[in-house]
């Protein structure tokens, strides 16, 4: 099954980790360490394998590929003797990332997104492409009457307004690709209800929101913990110290809002009350990549007694990321062939912020994640459909 992989914001951290890891994989370079879809209980069939993966994408960016690919290997993100090893199949993916968009209008802007989405299709004589949005967190959109329905929307955008944030305008041409879509970020993305009913009328899957990698995977594990030991949560506080393009952009106020409601919302729903205490991130430039998070949890016991709990955590967010960039691009893969349709909530374990899904516990997330793949490979779920 050769399945294209479409990076919204390709020259990144993530996309280019990703990218990097995807090469080296299918020239058998390194092993699939962090990837989940190589477990034996998701192992099978169904998934496209890594020599089936052709990258392309979009970016405003225009450093090459292989500068970022370097860069992160003098980070200590990606082994450097793969970056040496790959200079051809990283040049040669080189050759399909394309500029950021331009047009005059929205609506113009989204049909060059849709011309070079097709062409990548029809060049490589793929099956299928998912387009993976790994760009920049924006800040909440303002809402506008076209977010309503896609015939308002689609009048919408060939006026003036900046109808749609950047991530939704990629997403609403994917969808007019037919190209199922996952969101990697807490950015709007397929979050519209006209963007919602344009994936239903396209027959088309996708998933989301924001990959699940540090604190928040912690926490999705914790939190059920003390929910199901009858202790009660008095707070739950964290801090994120991050650098890197995602710590920068997390240092605008806007983005740094989206992020941080994203992360919260396992607490509220895995408990059922929020404790008290908040996330906060805070960029330092100097970790680059690397990030360190520190939550202190302070909860009663048996009579009311006090106790406490703190945790560190040390991860380099790239390399924690790009793995389940490549699952979520095999499994919606998968999903779209075997005709799923609408938010796949059974991929809710990715995320921190589940489209669909209404649980947060990873355990939960893990047994409908393997009972969805194994009817996948099965092969026993021919098209049944999710959306309404
Ligand atoms: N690394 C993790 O563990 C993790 C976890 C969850 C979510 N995420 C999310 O993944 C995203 C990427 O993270 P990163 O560390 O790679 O960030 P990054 O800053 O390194 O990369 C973002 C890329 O997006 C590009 N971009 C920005 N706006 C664009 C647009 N309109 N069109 C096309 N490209 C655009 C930028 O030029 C940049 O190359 C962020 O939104 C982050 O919040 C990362």
């Amino acid at each position: 099954m050769r399945t294209g992989v479409w990076l919204v914001g390709a020259r990144g951290s993530v996309a280019t980790t990703s990218i990097v890891g995807g090469l080296a994989l299918r020239a058998g370079l390194a092993g699939p360490t962090g990837c989940v879809t190589e477990l034996p209980e998701l192992r099978g069939p169904a998934l496209p394998s890594f020599a089936d993966l052709v990258f392309g994408g979009h970016d405003l960016a225009t450093t090459p590929l292989y500068k970022r690919a370097e860069a992160l290997a003098d980070a200590g993100v990606v082994p450097g003797r793969l970056v040496a090893a790959l200079p051809d199949e990283l040049t040669a993916v080189e050759q399909e990332l394309r500029p950021a968009p331009v047009g005059a209008t929205q609506a113009d802007r989204a049909a060059a997104v849709v011309r070079d989405l097709t062409s990548f299709r029809e060049r490589h004589g793929l099956d299928r492409v998912v387009v993976v949005n790994v760009s920049a967190t924006e800040p909440t959109p303002r809402p506008h009457p076209g977010h309503a329905d896609p015939d308002a929307l689609r009048a919408a955008l060939t006026g003036p307004d900046e109808v749609l944030p950047p991530s939704s305008l990629y997403a609403y041409a994917a969808l007019l690709a037919g190209c199922p879509y996952v969101d990697f970020t807490p950015s709007t993305g397929l979050r519209l209800p006209a963007l919602a009913a344009l994936a239903e009328q396209q027959r088309l899957p996708y998933a989301g929101h924001d990959g699940k990698t540090g604190e928040t995977l912690v926490k999705s594990v914790l939190a059920p913990m003390f929910a199901m030991r009858n202790l009660a949560v008095r707070s739950w506080s964290g801090m994120n110290l991050l650098g890197g393009g995602d710590g920068a952009t997390l240092a605008d106020p806007a983005a740094n809002a989206a992020k941080v409601q994203s992360k919260q919302r396992v607490l509220g729903e895995t408990l059922g009350y929020v404790p008290q205490g908040n996330t906060r991130i805070e960029y330092v430039e100097e970790l680059g990549d690397f990030k360190t998070a520190w939550d202190l949890i302070t909860f009663a016991g048996f009579l009311g007694t006090g106790m406490r709990m703190e945790f560190t955590w040390h991860g380099c967010d790239s390399a924690l990321a790009a793995p389940l960039v490549l699952d979520l691009a095999r499994l919606t893969a998968a999903a779209h062939a075997a005709g799923h349709v609408g938010p796949l909530a059974e991929l809710g374990f990715f995320f921190k912020d589940p489209l669909g899904a209404p649980t947060h516990s990873l355990a939960e997330q893990w047994a409908r994640l393997t009972d969805f793949t194994r009817q996948l490979h099965a092969g026993r779920d021919g098209g049944h459909d999710h959306a309404g």
